[in-house]
């Protein structure tokens, strides 16, 4: 596995590829590597010949007084694990890089009302700099492929939205999430839970598969169920952002009778904000 920094290099590499005919499938993330992002991987490696992953904490995806000092960066440890998956390129560019400007001065890409809901409504400027700093890396990577976790379900529409409406030629494929043996869905922020935290944590899951089942079994008051959800949640010493029940086909707020549904929760519990979805058919 090569590890490369700079934009040239990867250029170069990419070049030499594509003149050998390979195909190159892409896994974007920030680093602190856990099974769910291997998971990712390894769908890139049956995607295409080539796979690159970049590891780059992006500053214009965090907003005032969020985590970006403090996420966790473990290049050494992730990159051992990239290599052990048989990954070609690791590209860990510094912010430089990336931002040759200002973030305010940087040139945005923003998929308008659907970045302003849910995460969006509580995390203003999150999607834009997620929208942005993905089309920056497609354009520098050039794949055929991106791969992406479900577990973050608002960010892979607006991804799947933004190479539609400006028509990349990559495929975008979804991967779903995995989970700890209680539920938890796995993530990079599981880090700030304590031991008694994650087993309390779970209940973001539960309270997913909960509300499923009542929409199986006929529910269709979905206000009172995301009701229930929110009440739940906070009974379990939660404090919720929301628990909403969408149209999985535009993430619209769901009428009784729409299919298929997918139900979002995010929720904080001491120093996390847990994000996780069921999508009910
Ligand atoms: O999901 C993530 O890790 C990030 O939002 C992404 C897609 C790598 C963009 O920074």
């Amino acid at each position: 596995m090569k590890k490369i920094e700079t934009v040239s290099e990867l250029r170069n590499i990419i070049s030499a590829w594509r003149r050998a005919g390979e195909t190159i499938a892409f896994v974007p993330t920030m680093g602190n590597l856990h099974p769910g992002h291997l998971q990712l991987v390894k769908q890139a490696k049956v995607s295409a010949s080539r796979v690159v992953v970049s590891i780059f904490v992006n500053p214009m995806q965090f907003g005032e007084g969020e985590d970006f000092a403090n996420y966790p960066r473990t290049l050494e440890q992730d990159s051992e694990a990239l290599q052990a998956e048989g990954v070609d390129v690791l590209f860990a560019p510094p912010v430089s890089e990336i931002y040759n400007r200002e973030l305010t001065q940087t040139t945005r890409v923003e998929v308008p009302k659907l970045s302003d809901i849910l995460c969006g409504a509580f995390r203003p400027h999150h999607f834009v700099g997620v929208t942005t700093v993905v089309a920056k890396l497609f354009n520098m990577v050039q794949p055929d492929v991106a791969v992406f976790g479900k577990k973050d379900y608002q960010q892979l529409f607006l991804i799947t939205r933004m190479v539609e409406d400006l028509a990349m030629p990559i495929k975008i494929v979804g991967i779903e999430t995995m989970r700890e043996a209680n539920g938890l869905a796995m993530s990079s922020r599981n880090n700030y839970l304590s031991a008694e935290q994650k087993q309390q944590a779970a209940e973001v899951y539960r309270t997913l598969i909960t509300m499923a089942d009542r929409i199986r079994q006929g529910e269709q008051d979905f206000e009172s169920l995301s009701q229930f959800g929110i009440k739940n949640l906070q009974e379990k010493g939660f404090q919720p952002d929301y628990v909403e029940i969408r149209r999985g086909e535009d993430l619209g707020k769901a009428q009784s009778g729409d299919k298929p549904l997918v139900i979002l929760i995010a929720a904080r519990l001491g120093n996390a904000r847990l994000i996780d979805n069921l999508e009910v058919a």
